[in-house]
């Protein structure tokens, strides 16, 4: 099989809020599908285990899921999508609004938000899919929803190991790696030919981790 394949399947990115121990917090997912159409509809969300908001949700049985627009800064899916809550409050520097309910959701740019009860969960060895119920949302969709090739191809994100869809060597496809230089922290690739790696300015920052110049290396 051509380990390619998978990398066909479209999604969208959303974050998943979660009421936290101390703090609301959240992450950064590409795995929510609907299931149902029924009253109410039924959505299923694809979560590592090692992941904080796994624990959160177990505990808690409630999540939101905030549907990032073409709007929504790479930094937030940096801030949300590479770091844990259980070491950091996320949130800090994110816009975002708590539900009566104590969980998240967030307002940078974002098209719409739900908020979901956990009705049923399967287990695989790394990830549990959570089955939840939609049981109140936005009243409008506001922008174009985020879709993971926009993340990929505009913003060069890439996906950390906790995400199902990671890749350990993801094939670099036709153009060059001359002058390419990769973020060790989120994977983000640099490839400017008007704008070499080496002539960007000492404090210029990674667009999706916020990391800095030396955390990069050539590719
Ligand atoms: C684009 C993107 C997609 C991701 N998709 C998933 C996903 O579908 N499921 C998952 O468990 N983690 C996914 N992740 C990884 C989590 O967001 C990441 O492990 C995060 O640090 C977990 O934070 P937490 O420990 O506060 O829950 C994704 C990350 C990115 C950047």
């Amino acid at each position: 099989m051509d380990s390619n394949i998978l990398a066909s399947l479209s999604y969208g990115v959303y974050a998943i809020g979660v009421k936290g121990e101390q703090e609301p917090s959240a992450c950064i997912v590409n795995t929510v599908i609907q299931v149902t159409n029924t009253n109410p509809p039924i959505i299923a969300v694809s979560m590592h285990h090692d992941n904080y908001s796994h624990e959160r949700i177990r505990e808690t049985g409630i999540f939101s899921v905030s549907v990032f627009s073409e709007d929504t800064s790479g930094a937030v899916i940096g801030a949300l999508g590479f770091n844990s809550g259980r070491d950091a409050n996320k949130l800090k520097n994110v816009r975002h609004r708590v539900l009566a309910e104590g969980v998240p959701v967030i307002k940078e740019n974002c098209c719409c938000w739900f908020l979901c009860k956990v009705v049923g969960s399967a287990e695989t060895a790394t990830h549990t899919v959570f089955l939840a119920e939609v049981v109140a949302g936005s009243e409008k969709v506001t922008g174009v929803p985020m879709s993971y090739t926009y993340y990929h191809e505009v913003l060069k994100g890439s996906a950390p190991k906790n995400a199902p869809t990671h890749r350990a060597n993801p094939s670099s496809g036709s153009q060059s790696d001359a002058g390419r230089f990769i973020c060790t922290v989120c994977g983000y690739i640099y490839s400017d030919p008007d704008l070499p790696f080496e002539e960007l300015p000492e404090d210029w920052l990674c667009p999706i981790c916020g990391m800095p110049k030396s955390v990069f290396v050539r590719k």
